[in-house]
């Protein structure tokens, strides 16, 4: 093993899962070849439909492979008519999660110069902020333990822990810290919250101003909830990290995607700290599966995303590089207008949007 060999867990998933991982496998094998990293790919199935046909979404065994590999590659998972006798779906995803101890959820919402954009501002350009999901507790603590009192009651309970908080805190300042350096500028990291009102927020609130005085050279900053979400309409270009509970951070990180083109351009990161899975925002479309017309881009950024963790953890040169090319042909070809997917208006399907981002790979290779 060279120190560019990586062993992956590919989970291709439901739905337009298995469609969108073939076009990052496919753009992975391009930077693979040209920075002689190696991958070997251990494809992992699970999701609704093994649920459905051996009452299991993903085995033991799968979770064992998820935990002996590098990295994780996801597709999507779910289906909304397969459930569990409580009204639930099975979610696999989730269970990685929180098995794996994958607390950041990582959501970068950046305008692609070319793709249509909600807001009518000039402005909305510009947008290129991060928002941090917890992922492991929150709200979602809750998930298979709510309780339901003779049909007339049903509670969730949401738990914030100190030692998640200090390391979601972490990770967010560092992440501030980088993104800060890049743009040659003062990172702020803005913790969204309720703590006007709850106890686990005010507590998550205190923890993570704790925390804001070991990383100096980073501003911290809180914002209501609510409050954010009427912001990231007015002004979302003057955010830069934001950080929230599980559930707030589901909710506003599909506005954020919203924003700037819809799901099929979100691509997330979700890590912990010893694994990581990386998987678009968006679900398993089942609406569009089976039609070749899912939108590529938020699975192939994000394995642009993995490229990045791999290459940071593991000090790969060539697998940041690899991220940063996957950026720039993804832009490049949204840009020059050559390629329009379908879900903003355009005859592009996953295959034609692929190809064009793959052209541009590799036209960036010759320059
Ligand atoms: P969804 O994200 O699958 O779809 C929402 C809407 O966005 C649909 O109209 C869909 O056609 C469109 N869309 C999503 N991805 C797209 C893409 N790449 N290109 C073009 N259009 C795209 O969310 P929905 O419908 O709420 O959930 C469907 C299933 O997926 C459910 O079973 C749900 O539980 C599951 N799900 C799984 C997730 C995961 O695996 N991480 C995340 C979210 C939902
Ligand atoms: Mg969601």
């Amino acid at each position: 093993m060279t120190d560019n060999a990586f062993r992956l867990a590919v989970m291709p998933g439901d739905g337009i899962g298995p469609e969108v991982m073939e076009a990052a496998t496919a753009v992975l094998a391009v930077v693979e070849k040209r920075h002689d990293i190696g991958f070997s790919q251990h494809v992992v199935n699970g999701g609704a439909r093994q649920y459905r046909d051996t009452g299991v979404g993903m085995t033991e065994e799968g979770f064992a492979d998820a935990t002996r590999a590098d990295a994780i590659l996801f597709g999507a998972m779910g289906l909304p008519d397969i459930r569990h006798p409580d009204g639930t779906e099975p979610a696999p995803q989730l269970d990685l999660r929180f098995r794996l101890g994958l607390y950041a959820g990582l959501r970068p919402i950046r305008a692609i110069p070319g793709v249509p954009v909600a807001l009518a501002s000039p402005r909305a350009a510009e947008i290129d902020f991060a928002l941090v999901r917890e992922s492991t507790e929150g709200l979602f603590a809750s998930r298979g333990k709510g309780t339901l009192v003779d049909d007339s009651v049903a509670t969730d309970t949401m738990r914030i822990t100190r030692d998640v908080t200090e390391r979601l805190s972490h990770f967010s300042f560092r992440l501030a810290e980088r993104r800060g350096r890049r743009r040659g500028r003062r990172g702020v990291v803005t913790l969204v919250d309720k703590s006007n009102v709850f106890l686990s927020f005010a507590f998550m609130r205190k923890v993570f101003f704790e925390v804001a005085r070991e990383h100096p050279d980073v501003s911290a900053a809180q914002h209501s909830v609510d409050a954010t979400a009427l912001d990231l309409i007015r002004h979302p270009w003057d955010f830069e990290v934001l950080v929230t509970e599980n559930m707030f951070g589901d909710i506003l990180s599909d506005l954020g995607a919203g924003l700037v083109g819809g799901m099929g351009f979100a691509p997330s990161a979700d890590i912990g700290d010893e694994h990581a899975l990386f998987q678009p925002c968006h679900g398993s479309a089942p609406d569009i599966a089976g039609k070749g017309i899912a939108n590529p881009v938020a699975m192939i950024l994000s394995t642009a995303m993995m490229l990045d963790w791999l290459g940071t953890r593991h000090g790969s040169e060539s697998c940041i590089e690899a991220a940063n090319e996957i950026e720039a042909a993804v832009d490049a070809a949204f840009a020059s207008g050559s390629v329009r997917s379908h879900d903003i208006g355009g005859q592009d399907g996953t295959g034609a949007v692929t190809r064009a981002i793959i052209d541009k790979l590799v036209a960036g290779a010759r320059r």
